[in-house]
């Protein structure tokens, strides 16, 4: 830990893109331990902002928009709803949740950008990038695929194949195709600004490597590597249309580079809460006592522990951050989570398949959190975590103080006296646990934290097992009403020191027990209740989570699995029956080219098209409206068979017919005849 005096937190968690809802993996590398560390530095009376907001700028949302056949508007627009919601029916205290296409933020960045600029910082560059002639703009590498160089796989994306793990550049690839238009790239000469990362490197690595040996050893390790193996200057604009402009003259049709802008995210959210609670945000960003901290993935690493620094550095009035405590992944049930594949577990879904139950997820995701190296969420772990642990110790011993209370005292908390050695015990032990989950928090083991959390329920369980007051009762009840006082102690301290890791739990806990909220300064003590006050009724803090529920949950991942392996697997129909050639030839296939395109009225799956097929011009009904939008079919060139019989399709009459290959998933793709192939042009 740092020997510096912080008198204030700037935490924080890693912006999601939206174009996905948050599973268990984003909650247990980066939402859950940031929350944790926010609740307890407000529990200890820290000025804190917690800020987060939805990434929606970069390749990342133009690639969701438009397999979906949505606008990148559209579709930030649903999932930042979506992620918001889940975020705070989860319970994470983010101070503010932002978003990346908002006002403030588009300042933000732009004015950042032209600062650098002004200051000469970048450098502007002239290469070559892949370019799609038929689409007209310019190929982010992930919308390029070929053939992976190393292992053969078809499906390469232009920076890295999925089935072999090799990070690549699209010149590498194999045959490479633009996503866009099917057709092999070309190459144009484009101009970037390039932030010179090369002539951060010894700054880098005296402020990292000599100055903060203490950051965890994953992180620490990551920079390490990326520093030795030697700096490039990195281009901060990219050619776009999705994104904020570049604010700097010559520069049209270009966007700031998404990871300049998000993690500028968090200066702007910071600058949307100060606002709105009449704060300065300068405060949380440009003053020396404020302690920045980063919580992310592992993935994120170099974005936040070399980039961003060098650019806040570049700029000159920023702090940097203290520390960047990445977490590595987690998997499930022995596979890596995948959106694409749809093998996670959706936050939005647990909440609503587990309603009430979001500690448990909480308690389990950090118990199991993927702190130093990958970890594995499996729910049988889920079940006996909640069923071992939470019920059977936590839940127990609380409910055993609270029952016996109310049984032999009537509800009423009973005052302590003459304590015994073994009551004594058990004062001072309390004593040490807010002190020992506090140093584990300092150095972001939150699983350590939680585990000293949980031992002080075991403490109490001890207690009453020990001295068994249900033996006592009929001859001592003077001792009895010792034991009931502390094990009440106990619980109301478990209920403010749980508050960081369990906060649905505490709630229900100070209730349960009528408290006030209490700092983290004053736990630790045998007198956070006072004797002769009401507690009030039992309530289970936890249920048993029965085999159904969890067999419910991984017969829905065995569909998950069933359904990708048939993807996976190339269906490739037999082939039908042997034809005359006389027969091929009755068939007179045309290139057409589309030149109206509108939805059917009342049907989701036709669009209908006016199309030019050399001949007439003609309307044809076809049934791709899940796989294609009308806009981007229009002026496109068609297989069209024309001598088909007319049939009315939903009260239309269509005239001919358009011919697209179907993969084995059912998925549907162009078969395009060549864009300067003449409309009537015979095929055969
Ligand atoms: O990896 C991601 O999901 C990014 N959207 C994280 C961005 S963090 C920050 F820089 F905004
Ligand atoms: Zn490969």
């Amino acid at each position: 830990m740092s020997e510096k005096k912080f008198n204030r937190f700037t935490i924080t968690a890693a912006l999601p893109y939206a174009n996905g809802p948050v599973h268990i993996g984003h909650l247990a590398g980066v939402y859950v331990p940031a929350d944790i560390y926010a609740r307890y530095l407000r529990l200890k009376g820290k000025d804190v902002a917690f800020v987060c907001g939805s990434d929606e700028h970069g390749v990342a949302i133009t690639l969701k928009a438009r397999n979906e056949g949505k606008t990148p508007k559209q579709v930030v627009d649903q999932y930042h709803e979506q992620i918001k919601k889940s975020f705070d029916d989860f319970g994470i205290s983010f101070d503010i949740y932002s978003r990346t296409s908002s006002k403030t933020h588009a300042n933000t960045a732009s004015d950042m950008f032209r600062g650098l600029y002004e200051k000469g910082v970048f450098k502007e560059e002239v290469s070559e990038q892949f370019y799609d002639e038929v689409e007209q703009q310019f190929l982010a590498d992930r919308y390029i695929k070929g053939t992976c160089p190393t292992c053969g796989f078809e499906e390469a994306y232009g920076d890295q194949c999925e089935n072999c793990g090799s990070t690549l550049s699209p010149s590498e690839l194999i045959n490479p195709k633009s996503m866009l238009s099917g057709e092999a790239p070309t190459k144009r000469e484009t101009k970037h600004w390039y932030f010179p990362l090369d002539e951060y490197e010894g700054w880098l690595r005296k402020w990292i490597l000599e100055g903060h040996s203490e950051w965890k050893p994953n992180v620490y390790g990551q920079c390490k590597s990326w520093i030795d193996s030697g700096l490039r200057p990195r281009p901060m604009t990219r050619d776009l249309d999705w994104g904020i402009p570049v604010p700097v003259p010559d520069a049209e049709g270009k966007v700031l580079y998404v990871w300049f802008d998000a993690p500028i995210g968090y200066i702007s959210a910071t600058k949307d809460w100060a606002e709105s609670k009449g704060k300065n945000w300068e405060d949380y960003w440009k003053s020396e006592d404020t302690r920045l901290l980063h919580f992310i993935g592992k993935d994120n690493i170099v974005f936040h522990c070399i980039i961003f620094p060098s650019l806040l550095k570049a700029d000159g009035d920023y702090i940097l951050p203290d520390n960047v405590p990445a977490n590595e992944f987690l998997n499930l049930e022995g596979n890596k989570i995948s959106t694409s594949r749809n093998w996670a577990v959706w936050l939005h879904e647990y909440l609503q398949e587990f309603p009430d139950q979001q500690d448990v997820l909480r308690y389990v995701l950090t118990a199991n959190a993927p702190e130093t190296k990958d970890n594995d969420f499996t729910w049988k772990d889920f079940q006996t975590r909640n069923n071992s642990e939470l019920v059977a110790i936590l839940g127990n011993f609380v409910n055993r103080a609270v029952v016996l209370t109310h049984k032999y005292f009537d509800g009423k908390i009973p005052v302590a006296e003459n304590l015994q050695p073994v009551d004594l015990q058990v004062v001072e032990e309390i004593k040490t646990f807010p002190d020992r989950i506090a140093a584990s928090l300092e150095q972001f083991r939150f699983r350590e934290a939680l585990s000293h959390l949980m031992d002080l329920a075991r403490v109490g369980n001890k207690y009453l097992a020990d001295t068994e007051p249900w033996k006592l009762i009929k001859q001592d009840s003077q001792r009895v009403k010792s034991i009931m006082n502390i094990s009440l102690q106990v619980a109301a301290n478990l209920a403010v020191l749980c508050e960081p890791f369990l906060p649905q739990t505490a709630t229900k806990l100070r209730t349960i027990l009528n408290m006030k909220p209490h700092t983290w300064e004053q736990a630790g003590s045998e007198k956070l209740l006072t004797a002769d006050s009401p507690v009030e009724k039992a309530q289970l803090l936890f249920e048993k989570i029965e085999d159904e529920a969890i067999e419910n949950q991984v017969n829905k991942l065995m569909e998950t699995k069933a359904a990708n392996d048939q993807q996976n697997t190339v269906n490739v129909n037999p082939a039908k029956e042997e034809i005359a050639f006389d027969d091929f030839m009755k068939m007179d296939l045309r290139v057409g080219e589309i030149l109206t395109a509108e939805p059917v009225p009342k049907s989701n799956k036709l669009l209908k098209f006016t199309v030019d097929t050399g001949l007439d011009k003609r309307t044809i009904v076809s049934g791709i409206a899940k796989h294609f939008t009308p806009e981007e079919m229009v002026g496109k060139k068609v297989t069209v068979l024309v001598n088909l019989a007319p049939r009315k399709i939903m009260g239309v009459e269509s005239q001919g017919m358009l011919l697209f290959a179907e993969n084995a998933d059912g998925s549907l793709k162009s078969v395009m005849p060549a864009q300067d192939a003449e409309n009537g042009a015979g095929i055969s």
